[in-house]
């Protein structure tokens, strides 16, 4: 073998050993709360939602909530978790995450209608509010700065809305996008630099049918109670190009375009908690060039969590 040939194989095995160096070294970083930060240019997160008291201590085992967190700890939680409301009572749902991912794992928790109608839970989420959020980016208007905010991950960008928030009070509304809501997201989005971009709130645009028994829940009586508003909210993520709206509330699993959004409904992650439709929780992979959904249910009677299904988000809901 002649020396130049040996030279180029050293070369070339050290080059690929630095890349891989580098490689590793750009996709993980430590954030500044210790947790281990964004894969810059992709990474996942779990979605779940309506959850409420279907944990422990009143309702422990795999059979509720407890049995969604061992299928996504078995799988890989990602670096966060996001929760579309209805998780009353909050600390219950974070003991329960401690639990099966550790006191440093991220929870985002979002206002639904029934932390808006409890003291207790609005204490605490203020409380967690005021607290260093990750990534953040911006809290929301005045009076309701600790239960709407935004912030990056990654080629993210994440939009949290209470939607109870009614220009003055944060519990105020029905469910609502009020005209200071609406500004403030609309600054938001204008500001936004990141080429993924979620918007997060408890209420579907419209309920959509739950995708595998065609359950309907809350038609008329969620955002699509104030159409105009509704309307005005949807076309505003569409012009910002929002790659899906996180939502909540019907209990339903789906996704949908909404000409030209996909609205991702979480539907409930509660077990036997709701036998009407089966219990879920979503993974959500965001890569630079778009997003895949993967959707987890159970068996319906409290039995293992397996993959039905995955919806590849084009990039501003194109389909
Ligand atoms: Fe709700």
């Amino acid at each position: 073998m002649k020396p130049t040939q040996v030279l180029n194989r050293t070369t070339i095995l050290t080059a690929g050993l630095l890349l891989t160096a580098a490689l590793f070294t750009s996709c993980r970083s430590s954030s500044p709360n210790g947790a281990v930060n964004a894969a810059r240019h992709q990474f996942s997160f779990a979605l779940t939602a309506d959850i409420r008291q279907f944990t422990g201590p009143k309702h422990p085992g795999p059979q509720y909530f407890e049995g969604t967190c061992s299928a996504l700890r078995d799988l890989g939680p990602g670096d966060f978790m996001i929760s579309p409301g209805d998780i009353d009572p909050p600390a219950a749902i974070r003991a329960t995450l401690d639990h099966f991912f550790g006191s440093n794992y991220v929870w985002y928790p979002v206002v639904g209608n029934h932390e808006a109608e409890t003291p207790e839970d609005m204490a605490w989420l203020r409380t967690w509010g005021r607290q260093p959020i990750p990534g953040l980016v911006r809290r929301g208007p005045a009076g309701c700065e600790t239960t709407t905010y935004s912030f990056d991950h990654g080629p993210a960008h994440f939009a949290v809305l209470n939607q109870y928030y009614n220009g003055k009070s944060d519990t105020g509304s029905r469910g609502d996008v009020v005209d200071p809501l609406y500004e403030w997201l609309r600054m938001d989005l204008t500001a936004n630099r990141k080429p993924i971009v979620f918007v997060v709130g408890h209420e579907p645009i419209s309920p959509i049918a739950d995708m595998d028994n065609g359950r309907l829940r809350h038609k008329g009586d969620s955002l699509d109670a104030y159409p105009a508003n509704a309307q005005r909210f949807l076309d505003l993520m569409r012009q910002h190009r929002v790659t899906a709206y996180l939502t909540a509330h019907s209990h339903n699993t789906s996704v949908t375009n909404l000409a030209g959004v996909w609205q991702v409904d979480a539907g409930h992650a509660r077990g036997l908690g709701d036998k009407g439709a089966r219990s879920s929780f979503l993974k959500l992979h965001v890569y630079p060039s778009g997003c895949r959904v993967d959707i987890y249910r159970d068996d319906g009677k409290g039995g293992a969590y397996q993959l039905t299904r995955s919806v590849e988000l084009k990039a501003a809901g194109n389909p």
